[in-house]
């Protein structure tokens, strides 16, 4: 074996540095590895439990095949456990649904539609972007050979629209890019003029201050000479430059007033993509997240999933555990085992006869689900390409029930595309989700109107989705309070019994694929665990 230090090539690299270490301890020393030296992954689940040593002819129930119960059924189902899957749709995939061409829904309040989006052309209405730290999500993407392209989670080019601020970018569409750079240039322009008269003198060694302000110059893109912003040409042209005398250099764009940009309170976006969840550019399946339920479907034994089952009662006792349902033609039906792993949201859940102890049907009650829906917006042209030069990323807006429009990352340059008209949470989700679905549409295309003025001419035909009004969801993802947290959610992360839960609700990546995926995984090494035990 090499030297732990020395690549091949006798030159030190960190990469080879973290290869051996996994190759001699396995990717958990290699995390501890890489937490040692700061990089900060040690605690990040990236690869399923080994489930070794058989299975003891143990039969497990699954409830849900969306990306929790997928999980456990194809790791538990490889290590040699019976599994049987009972799904209340007829499509794998929980909240991982794509909407194209003959898709169909039914919500709540009884509205029926059916995808007529061109052939090619879809929304993803559950997830729709994966960050590349969700290891998780990215081992199974990889291993069913989905293949993936970046998502564009943020583009300068694109449009910041505030209509609720004041001054003169209020209701007016500005490019994102144009806003950060004034934001950046007359925040970083205050704060060398302050320094440079040694306001800040207490908090800076006088080494520390020259070094502070040529910071603050790149920047804020300031004039060193005295420390002003004028401008930069990263925030654009008025007339863009070009070849031979005219356009020749052309000419760059006036910065916004200080204050304007202030009082459009529009800077509230500008930290969208500092948080850990959020990068400016993530992953996305190529043709739809519902690659990723198809890629499990794949490799599942045929048969292992009953579709169209609708779960009525979850018993256990002392040997095994028993889930009626009602199948696909209305008649009950059975099915026995030795442990369930039950991924049904709590939402609907709490609503099933189960045998389980009362503080965990209490536990249940303990967490809110959230309303949030989302409308796919078939144009006929790709107007936002062509005419205003925008690739991909959202136009946030403060417009009340639109909360983030967003435009393919992908498809560049085809005839037409399908936006994301709206995506919004809560209370103006509700609102807008109990009108039918051709006026929502009507209340999308209206508003966005504001920001594309192209948006009417353009539209075809929409695809609606509202979480909260879906019977097998009943809400976007859980929403945890501190308290709930505490108490209920650690309760649930432990097994009633022969009852195991798992699903996004039982993890801190809530509303993400990967906490459905950790979850089942956790759950998976507990049953494991107690079946080489017995
Ligand atoms: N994970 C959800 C999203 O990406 C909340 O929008």
């Amino acid at each position: 074996m090499d030297d732990l230090n020395v690549g091949r090539s006798g030159v030190f690299t960190r990469r080879r540095f973290f290869e051996q270490l996994a190759a001699v301890g396995g990717v958990s020393l290699a995390m501890a590895g890489m937490d040692a030296l700061g990089f900060g992954f040690a605690s990040a689940a990236t690869m399923p439990p080994p489930l070794a040593g058989g299975a003891k002819k143990t039969k497990v129930v699954i409830l849900g095949a969306g990306l929790a119960g997928l999980t456990a059924a194809y790791e538990m189902g490889k290590a040699g456990y019976q599994v049987q899957v009972l799904e209340a749709r007829s499509f794998a995939g929980g909240r991982a649904q794509t909407a194209r061409k003959g898709f169909q829904d039914t919500d709540l309040l009884g509205n029926h539609q059916l995808c007529d989006f061109d052939e090619g052309h879809y929304i993803n209405i559950g997830p729709w972007r994966i960050p590349y730290h969700h290891q998780s999500t990215l081992h199974y993407v990889k291993k069913f050979n989905v293949p993936i392209e970046l998502f564009n989670n943020d583009n300068d080019a694109a449009y910041v629209y505030f209509e609720k601020g004041n001054g003169k970018l209020a209701g007016k569409p500005v490019r994102k890019g144009q806003l950060a750079a004034d934001a950046r240039g007359y925040t970083a322009e205050l704060m060398a003029k302050v320094a440079s008269k040694g306001d800040l003198d207490a908090a800076l060694s006088p080494a520390d201050r020259q070094t502070f302000i040529a910071y603050l110059v790149n920047e804020g893109r300031l004039q060193a000479s005295d420390l002003t912003y004028k401008g930069t040409d990263g925030r654009g042209y008025d007339i863009l430059p070009g070849a031979g005398i005219d356009p020749g250099p052309g000419k760059l764009s006036t910065p916004f007033a200080f204050s304007d940009v202030l009082s459009s309170r529009a800077w509230f976006v500008l930290t969208s993509v500092a948080g850990w969840e959020q990068q400016r550019t993530m992953l996305q399946p190529i043709g739809g997240m519902d690659q990723i339920p198809k890629g499990f479907v794949r490799n599942l034994p045929p048969g292992v999933i009953t579709y169209n089952a609708l779960v009525d009662q979850i018993q256990q006792g002392p040997n095994g555990v028993n889930v009626s349902y009602t199948d696909a033609k209305g008649a009950k039906a059975e099915v026995a085992g030795d442990y369930i792993i039950c991924t049904i949201p709590l939402s609907v859940l709490k609503s099933i006869k189960m045998d389980v102890s009362k503080p965990f049907l209490a536990a249940m009650n303990n967490v809110a689900y959230a309303p949030v829906n989302k409308i796919g917006l078939q144009m006929k042209t790709r107007f936002w390409e062509e005419n205003h030069w925008i690739y991909g990323g959202h136009v946030y807006n403060d417009i009340p029930g639109i909360g983030t429009i967003s435009l393919p990352s992908g498809g560049w340059h085809s005839q037409k595309g399908v936006l994301l008209g709206y995506y919004a949470f809560g209370g103006e989700a509700a609102k807008i989700s109990a009108l039918s679905p051709a006026a929502r549409a009507k209340f999308a295309v209206e508003q966005g109107q504001k920001i594309f003025p192209e948006y009417g001419a353009n539209f075809e035909t929409s695809f609606s989705k509202s979480w909260h009004l879906d019977k097998h969801n009943l809400g976007g993802w859980a929403e945890w309070s501190e308290d709930g947290r505490k108490t209920a959610y650690p309760l649930l992360n432990e097994p009633d019994d022969r009852i195991y839960l798992a699903g996004e609700h039982l993890s801190y990546l809530g509303g993400w694929q990967a906490g459905a995926i950790e979850s089942a995984w956790q759950q998976i090494a507990k049953i494991h665990a107690r079946v080489h035990k017995a």
